[in-house]
């Protein structure tokens, strides 16, 4: 089984694509509660969050989480939190509470416990693990998403979250969700763009290898948005 592709022309395409679909399921999940949201971080996705923050009227019942933030001050122009608050909470005027940054400002093993401690306000499935509404993810040049580079821990840990100190990607410190966190959310939304990630986009629909982490999200309740640029090795559809 593969996951549901929808390819556009351009990435302001991808991005006006994206924001409608995850305000319509933010309006959607409303209606029966809190809405968990694990944002993406990198570059992609901030014309999603820009459009987004003026798609939805009531903010109110929605909660935004990471799904991986680098080890750095939140006002650091390294920081995930950083460019989403320009972004998307900035704008959107949505209020703190509904804002949940990582803790980056002690030891990056103690972060990522204590990230772990506030995961636990989301409903829990059976193992344990934290059920996002949503998770949106991008995806790096060798098939990474989130924290989770090629054969790394946070591929099969248990736990919902991981600290990272190995990363290709600089800053090397990091907190990720797990892949098995990843795997428990109600949908993913896999964000992809740019020739550059053409191969690995390709490569994410065959068989799952941790060699390319997207390969081993689930693929029933994924979905992919990409340009004409990321799709160009993907068989014809
Ligand atoms: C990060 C991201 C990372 C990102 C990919 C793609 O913190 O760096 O979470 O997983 O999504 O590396 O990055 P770009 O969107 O900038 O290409």
């Amino acid at each position: 089984m593969t996951p549901s592709v929808q390819i556009l022309e351009s990435p302001e395409q991808v991005a006006a694509r994206a924001a409608t679909l995850i305000a319509g399921w933010i309006d959607m999940d409303s209606a029966d509660g809190p809405v968990h949201i694990a944002l993406a971080g990198g570059t992609t996705p901030a014309a999603t969050y820009r459009q987004l923050s003026g798609l939805v009227d009531d903010w109110s019942h929605v909660h935004l989480w990471f799904g991986d933030e680098r080890h750095v001050p939140l006002d650091s122009t390294e920081s995930n939190y950083r460019a989403v608050y320009d972004d998307l909470i900035a704008p959107s005027g949505m209020g703190p509470s509904n804002v949940h940054p990582v803790p980056t400002a002690g030891d990056v093993t103690a972060d990522a416990r204590a990230y772990a401690d506030e995961l636990q306000a989301l409903p829990a499935d059976g193992a344990g693990l934290p059920v996002f509404n949503v998770v949106i993810l991008g995806m790096g040049a060798d098939g990474h998403v989130a924290s989770l580079f090629p054969h790394s821990h946070g591929l099969s840990s248990r736990d919902s979250c991981v600290a990272v100190d190995d990363s290709p990607k600089p800053p090397s410190e990091r907190i990720s969700l797990s892949l098995a966190t990843l795997n428990a959310a109600d949908r993913r939304l896999l964000i992809v763009t740019g020739s550059a990630k053409a191969t690995a986009l390709a490569a994410s629909m065959s068989q799952p290898d941790p060699g390319i982490p997207a390969s081993m999200l689930g693929r029933d309740a994924t979905e992919v948005i990409a340009d004409f640029a990321a799709s160009a090795l993907l068989p014809h559809r």
